[in-house]
């Protein structure tokens, strides 16, 4: 059963000698190994049962690492990266023969980025590779925002889980890639569309679905609770579904007679985000509620990026 401690030393021994270790960052915990150390990769897919064709992310602590490993930063990267980083934001770099295909799933690029969190950096900062870290949970699933949710579903697959407390941002990453230089955005995250803008320009935005092979991870189905979830107006919701044992997810309204998780009572959307994946594990867990009913929420800043995960839990 993994044990949860604050101890890196630990943390880097394991990680050393190919072991598995979860990592707190500001978005979500990661489930890390070493990303040279193929022995080492191949056990992260097996933990979340995660297909070879979905890539992971390598985190590091600096660009002279980054560098090391890939083979160019356009120019307009090297924008994003002084602005966002350390934070929620992966960018698409071409790689270097040092990275494993299976970390890339074979892709020409590599996924990086520098997360924001002390107790992380610390640990990224004393060891010699970068670490390869997709979310912390079984594939599918909604990504965990706590040590205890990592616990919860691979507590007995890994042997140490480090505590960072809860995660501040609480939704995944913005990916990036780049072609002829210009910014395209493979997946909603953290850091919102309009902030990339505003440092370079209109870009585009390349959400798919399924069959998207850029991103193979984006799958149309994902993030999903284990009880059925819809998007839709609550109000109606009510109305229609009477007696029936939901569960609601809102932003800011409350719902009176209700089970409710009000995402942020203020209506700031950067809270509502950091509340959402703890609220759609609550209710999942919760005896009393058959299935989860959420909010659609404001389509701008990270109101698109919940909107973008709520709407792949959902089962229509
Ligand atoms: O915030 C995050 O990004 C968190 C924390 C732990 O850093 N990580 C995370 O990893 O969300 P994961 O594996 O759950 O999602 C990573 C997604 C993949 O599913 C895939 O869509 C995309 O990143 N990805 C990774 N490498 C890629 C590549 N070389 N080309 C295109 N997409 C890639
Ligand atoms: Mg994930």
């Amino acid at each position: 059963m993994a044990e949860i401690g604050k101890d890196i030393l630990t943390a880097k021994k394991i990680l050393t000698e190919s072991g598995l270790v979860a990592i707190p960052t500001e978005t979500v915990y990661g489930l890390a190994a070493n990303a040279f150390d193929e022995k080492a990769v191949i056990k992260i897919f097996e933990a979340k049962n995660r297909p070879l064709f979905d890539p992971l992310i390598l985190h590091t602590n600096s660009i002279e690492k980054i560098k090391l490993f890939v083979k160019e930063i356009p120019e307009s990267a090297l924008k994003l990266v002084e602005k966002f980083w350390p934070g929620p934001l992966t960018l698409l770099l071409p790689k270097k023969e040092i990275v494993p295909d299976l970390v890339t799933s074979g892709l020409r690029d590599v996924a990086v980025r520098i997360p924001d969190h002390t107790l992380t950096l610390e640990l990224l900062s004393q060891l010699e590779f970068p670490l390869a870290a997709p979310s912390a949970n079984l594939f599918g699933y909604v990504s965990p925002t706590s040590a205890l949710h990592v616990h919860q579903q691979l507590g007995e697959k890994i042997e140490y889980i480090l505590d960072g407390g809860e995660c501040k941002v609480g939704i995944e990453s913005t990916i990036v890639g780049f072609e002829k230089g210009k910014a395209i955005v493979f997946r909603l995250g953290g850091l919102a569309i309009e902030e990339i803008e505003n440092v370079c320009g209109k870009v585009e935005l390349r959400i798919n679905n399924s069959s998207n092979p850029n991103a193979p991870g984006q799958l149309k189905s994902h993030y999903a609770t284990k009880k059925p979830l819809c998007t839709g107006n609550i109000d109606e919701a009510i109305e229609k579904f009477q007696y029936k044992r939901m569960g609601v997810i809102s932003f800011c309204k409350e719902y009176p007679g209700q089970l409710t998780k009000t995402l942020s009572p203020k209506g700031n959307l950067e809270e509502a985000a950091q509340n959402l994946f703890k609220a759609m594990r609550e209710l999942d867990e919760n005896d009393s509620v058959d299935f989860i009913y959420a909010e659609v929420f404001p389509s701008e800043f990270l109101g698109r990026a919940i909107n973008d995960r709520l709407q792949r839990a959902s089962v229509f």
